[in-house]
């Protein structure tokens, strides 16, 4: 099974996959968290530009590319070569819904960004932990850790509309997630919905 976090930065997307893993490992699931951007090659180019960059619409197609070619990579490497063990689960934290929320937001088309997408492999679930753009704002300022490139309230609010239309514009098996609640709120929904897949 691949199951797919996605959302705002300051989602909580982190302690979320903290509790999943936690709940399937201990029902017996081989379980590999692994994350987008990763530390490979591309990973690595598109950190540096996150850090440095500061304007969040600078670089629309430059980041595109990196992040479809640390994808492939990502899934031929790491994802696909795991799935193929019994009892697999693969839990990422960011995929191509990124690229699709994000790399429209920068002013790149959509139908160009689906195109270059739609060949990777299909998640059985995705989960889009969805908040208001100034909680999640709020979250990462408290962090202090300093803004990256994409942390800024207006992008992050048109950002919010890209991620909720994602229904409209693929088939994939997405839960949208209300991620303004507890933390035990959330889960108790992301558990719901990972019980039903799994037949508990
Ligand atoms: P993030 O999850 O914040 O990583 P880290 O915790 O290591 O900083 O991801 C880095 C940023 O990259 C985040 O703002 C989302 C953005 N991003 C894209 O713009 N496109 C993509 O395809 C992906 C995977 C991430």
């Amino acid at each position: 099974m691949f199951i797919v976090f996605d959302g705002l930065d300051g989602s909580g997307k982190g302690e979320m996959i903290k509790r999943l893993e936690k709940y399937l490992v201990g029902n017996g699931f081989n379980v590999l968290v692994t994350r987008e951007p990763t530390d490979g090659e591309y990973g690595k180019q598109i950190r540096s530009i996150l850090k440095e960059e500061k304007d969040p619409k600078k670089g629309a197609e430059r980041c595109l590319s990196l992040f479809v070619k640390d994808r492939q990579e990502h899934l031929d490497e790491e994802i696909n070569p795991f799935l193929e063990e019994t009892g697999a689960i693969v839990i990422c934290d960011r995929y191509y819904y990124s690229t699709l929320a994000f790399q429209h937001t920068q002013g790149v088309d959509i139908e160009k960004v689906v195109f270059q997408n739609m060949n990777f492999r299909t998640p059985d679930i995705v989960f889009i932990l969805d908040l208001p753009a100034e909680t999640a704002i709020a979250r990462v300022d408290k962090r202090g850790a300093g803004k990256e490139k994409f942390e800024e309230l207006e992008f992050m609010k048109e950002l919010r509309k890209n991620f909720l239309n994602l229904g409209d514009v693929l088939d994939d098996n997405i839960k949208v997630i209300d991620a303004s609640k507890s933390k035990d709120k959330v889960f108790e929904q992301i558990k719901k919905e990972i019980d039903d897949v799994l037949g508990f």
